[in-house]
């Protein structure tokens, strides 16, 4: 079992906390608006607890459940309480018609948070390449990767696997922006060949 903070009370939010009480971790909730964050912890029940925004999570894991225009401005109020910590980092930088990024060329949301971030602070990129709904449907689905800390990539690996879903490593946290561009293309194929958000993206090794 492990301790896990989450910031933000969304979609997301809400869908990875659920998985992860299933899985049996210590789940702390955390918001700008406390009462919003208590009611949630109150909700999902569990044992889950309201975390207070901007001091030291208690949680080892601390998923970055906000929008991209939200999540360098959360992290550098953070500073140095996120050191040491494991910061997944779980956005979607698309423009607002999805044909793009709104990242410049060279860079990802998951880096700019990394350099907001302590430097003992490890982020890795994850979750980005599932929807909300479908996770916080059950089932198991690829939740694909990116991080430069091997011993924080096997954290969230673990952290995975616990929610019974499956991690796949693309690499370096350089990698982030193609995961990222990779939440472009999945809203892209909603709305054209894949016609419905109702879909996962995974990975089939053919016989
Ligand atoms: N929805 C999906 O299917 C999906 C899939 C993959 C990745 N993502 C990514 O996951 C993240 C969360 O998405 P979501 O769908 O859960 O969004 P959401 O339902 O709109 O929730 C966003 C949460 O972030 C909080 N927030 C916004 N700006 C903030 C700030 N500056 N400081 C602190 N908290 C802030 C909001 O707080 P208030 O309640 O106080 O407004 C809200 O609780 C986004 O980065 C998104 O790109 C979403």
């Amino acid at each position: 079992m492990s301790s896990i903070s989450i910031i933000g009370l969304g979609n997301m939010a809400g869908a990875l906390a659920k998985r992860a009480l299933t899985g049996g971790h210590a789940v702390e909730i955390i918001g700008r608006d406390q009462a919003k964050a208590e009611e949630l912890a109150a909700a999902l029940g569990h044992g889950a607890t309201a975390g207070t925004f901007g001091t030291t999570p208690a949680g080892d894991l601390v998923i970055l459940a906000v929008p991209h225009a939200g999540a360098v401005p959360v992290v550098t109020q953070y500073g140095e309480a996120l050191a040491d910590k494991v910061v997944i980092d779980i956005s979607n930088t698309s423009n607002a018609d999805a044909t793009g990024l709104v990242t410049p060329d060279g860079t990802s949301g998951a880096e700019e948070i990394a350099k907001a971030a302590p430097a003992s602070a490890h982020v890795v990129k994850a979750f980005n390449t599932v929807f909300g709904h479908i996770l916080a449907r059950g089932g198991s689905l690829d939740v694909l990767l990116a991080g430069d800390d091997a011993q924080a990539k096997a954290s969230v690996s673990a952290f995975v696997e616990s929610l019974g879903l499956r991690p796949l490593d693309a690499g370096g946290l350089e990698m982030a922006r193609w995961l990222e561009g990779t939440g472009v293309l999945m809203i892209s194929l909603a709305r054209n060949g894949v016609g419905t958000f109702d879909f996962s993206l995974d990975v089939n090794l053919p016989d």
